[in-house]
């Protein structure tokens, strides 16, 4: 038997021990759960894409949130699909638009839920667009002041924190000032700080039917290829009021996450994208990984590499998972 000062598996040996110097944890505190909300009623329809997640009229979200709620799963994030688009997106700021209709049934009936809104036009827009366009391409400045008067909106129909998803430069500040001069100063903004221009979003486009129908969105979302570009993106939005930020999506980007982490001291959240949830329930359906397993691997990894909030569709199994 050789002397071997340094033996890992001593204290791998034991569960007891793994338990005692586990470096990561994860509670269902972390955790925010995606619902896509739809104009009409009686309305609950599967998301081809997307096993369990669905779209669906206003009395099926507020049955989905009560649950969300007894699960201990602290927010929600909502995503609309009204019944009409047009180029501006007119919905997304209309007083009883399909989000500010929705918070309302929300926040009446299961009170205790943090809601949280999705601020963008592409789900509101009949081209697809994350804004307004203007020879051929996406007018930022004309998009900014929708945007504010869409977050506002939210706020006034009784949201708790708005998250600006659009990628148009100073939103952020935008937001924050039409926030605080209309009596919201106390509502955070969760900005998608770090967004890259990611195929991993497909499903989510399904769910949303929120397709570009023309084009793509390269000249707002990141390049996938760029890393330094990601801190001046969030340092952009610090400067500007954002109170929470967020890296998207997760699973290629856990560096960034991480070279977040280390360079900024506000709370980081993370979204598990609708790619990364439809590639794991695939693989998990034809008995190829273990659902349970890879999924609570997948959210300690997001914790590891420096996220607070995760954002993900698996929220209500994982705190099945964590209540056993
Ligand atoms: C809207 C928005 C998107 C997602 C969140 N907000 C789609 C997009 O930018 O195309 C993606 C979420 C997911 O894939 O789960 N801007
Ligand atoms: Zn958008």
């Amino acid at each position: 038997m050789s002397l071997l000062a340094h033996r890992g598996r001593r204290i791998r040996g034991k569960e007891i021990f793994r338990r005692m110097v586990r470096e990561t944890n994860l509670s269902v505190s972390n955790l925010i759960y995606p619902m896509f909300s739809a104009f009409g009623a009686g309305i609950k329809k599967e998301v081809t894409s997307m096993p369990g997640i669905y779209q669906q009229s206003i009395e099926h979200i507020v049955a989905e949130a009560r649950e969300v709620q007894r699960l201990g799963i602290p927010a929600v994030i909502l995503f609309g699909i009204p019944a009409t688009k047009d180029a501006v997106g007119s919905d997304a700021y209309a007083e009883h638009g399909i989000i500010q209709e929705t918070i309302r049934a929300i926040k009446r009936e299961v009170p205790g839920l943090a809601v949280i809104t999705d601020v963008c036009l592409c789900e509101y827009t009949d081209h697809g667009h994350c804004g307004i366009i203007r020879d051929g391409d996406v007018d930022n400045d004309a998009t900014v002041e929708l945007l504010a008067r869409e977050a506002l909106s939210h706020a006034q129909a009784g949201a708790d924190m708005v998250a600006p998803s659009d990628m148009m430069d100073g939103r952020v500040g935008a937001i924050r000032n039409i926030l605080d001069t209309n009596g919201f100063a106390h509502i955070p903004i969760m900005s998608y700080a770090v967004k890259y221009a990611s195929g991993y979003y497909g499903p989510f486009r399904e769910a949303a039917e929120s397709t570009p129908q023309f084009g793509d969105r390269r000249s707002y979302q990141m390049d996938p290829a760029n890393r330094l570009e990601a801190l001046r993106e969030a340092q952009a939005d610090i400067d500007e009021g954002a109170d929470i930020i967020m890296v998207k999506p997760g699973l290629p980007y856990l560096d960034i996450l991480r070279d977040l982490r280390n360079e900024f001291a506000l709370p980081l959240a993370v979204y598990n994208v609708s790619g990364e949830y439809s590639m794991i329930k695939a693989a998990a359906a034809n008995d190829w990984i273990d659902e349970e397993r890879v999924v609570m691997e997948t959210m300690l990894g997001f914790r590891r590499a420096g996220a607070d909030l995760i954002i993900t569709y698996h929220a209500k199994d994982v705190a099945r998972w964590l209540q056993r």
